[in-house]
């Protein structure tokens, strides 16, 4: 496992993790299920794969403010396919998440499909403290579960020619209402380059504070990219393309002049309608200067060497 040195905006677990709750739960757990190692448990597949969590929480992903406590982040959430107000935790659990399987194709050795305990089985789950910014400039901090995307890309075996990852959603107007808006470009797709998707940052997500992902979080898998506007984030996974062409992507096709394709997270790049220079922290009433891709620009500033003519901040 790949463990990054501690950077200077750090700081130690325990000042970032305030919630009793989370900590006493970690220290019965932690010890017992949550130390066995994913790939041991790999090998039984009676195991159900919720025994994984919680996991072995990876000290290379700190943070320098404090984990949002649940009852903030899982009640403001984005997730259009179930409405446009934040409060789509009761819609949301029309979300039938077992079975899901995931479908790789595209420029790959050999499409397959998985299901999704299967893959987490398969690759295994760490914990990660990430922080989250989201284009209308409000932010969380949370502590994911799942697996880093470059290890979905080794599965998949790309060939040359693939170029982007594609992300798409699920389609389901039954049990999505807000699917059935039809000036929305449903599916929700989301793209990132293959140098995007290989960086260490870029994370699938299967769980949050311990426990597999609840609905209105995107489950039973999602994506975590903390550099990015959240909308790159893209949840509840089905399928994922590797492609020659640059993915046309949801917000993109809604209104592009708004929503590109990179949207990476810049102070100085003012959203066409808001200031992008500060940032609401849920769950406080405080506001926190932005910083330049979210804080990671040590980790991924390189990804964009150039780049420089492409509109890489909206
Ligand atoms: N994915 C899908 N499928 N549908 C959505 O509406 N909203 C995005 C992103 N992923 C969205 C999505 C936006 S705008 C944000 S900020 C994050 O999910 C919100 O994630 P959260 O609800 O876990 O905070």
């Amino acid at each position: 496992m790949h463990i990054m040195r501690r950077r200077g905006w750090e700081i130690p677990e325990h000042r970032a993790t305030p919630e009793a709750v989370f900590l006493n739960r970690r220290a019965l757990l932690g010890g017992a299920a949550g130390l066995v190692a994913a790939s041991s448990l790999g090998r039984n597949p009676a195991l159900a794969a919720e025994a994984l969590y919680p996991a072995r929480r990876n000290e290379g992903y700190t943070l320098d403010r404090a984990v949002t406590p649940e009852r903030y982040s899982g009640d403001y959430n984005n997730f259009y396919e179930f409405g446009t107000s934040k409060t789509v935790l009761p819609a949301a659990n029309a979300l039938k998440t077992s079975p899901w399987t995931i479908k790789i194709d595209g420029l790959v050795e050999k499409p397959f499909e998985i299901g999704v305990d299967d893959l987490i089985r398969k690759v295994g789950l760490e914990e990660r403290l990430y922080r989250h910014r989201c284009v209308e400039a409000w932010s969380m901090a949370v502590p994911w579960t799942g697996f880093p995307l470059s290890k979905l890309v080794a599965l998949a075996k790309p060939g040359s020619g693939a170029k982007y990852v594609q992300f798409q959603t699920f389609l389901d107007k039954g049990m999505a209402p807000g699917q059935r808006q039809f000036f929305y470009p449903w599916p929700y797709l989301e793209g990132l380059t293959m140098a995007e998707a290989n960086n260490d940052l870029a994370f699938l997500v299967t769980g949050v504070y311990g426990k597999p992902l609840p609905n209105q979080f995107g489950a039973p898998i999602r994506l975590a990219v903390p550099w990015k506007y959240g909308f790159k984030s893209a949840k509840s996974l089905v399928k994922v393309s590797f492609v020659a062409e640059r993915p046309k992507t949801f917000w993109e096709g809604l209104q592009a002049s708004e929503y590109g394709f990179w949207a990476n997270v810049n102070p100085a790049v003012p959203h066409p309608r808001w200031s992008q220079a500060s940032e609401r922290v849920l769950g406080t009433d405080q506001r926190v200067p932005t910083l330049i891709y979210n804080g990671y620009g040590e980790q991924v500033a390189d990804l964009y060497k150039g780049l420089e003519k492409e509109r890489l901040f909206v």
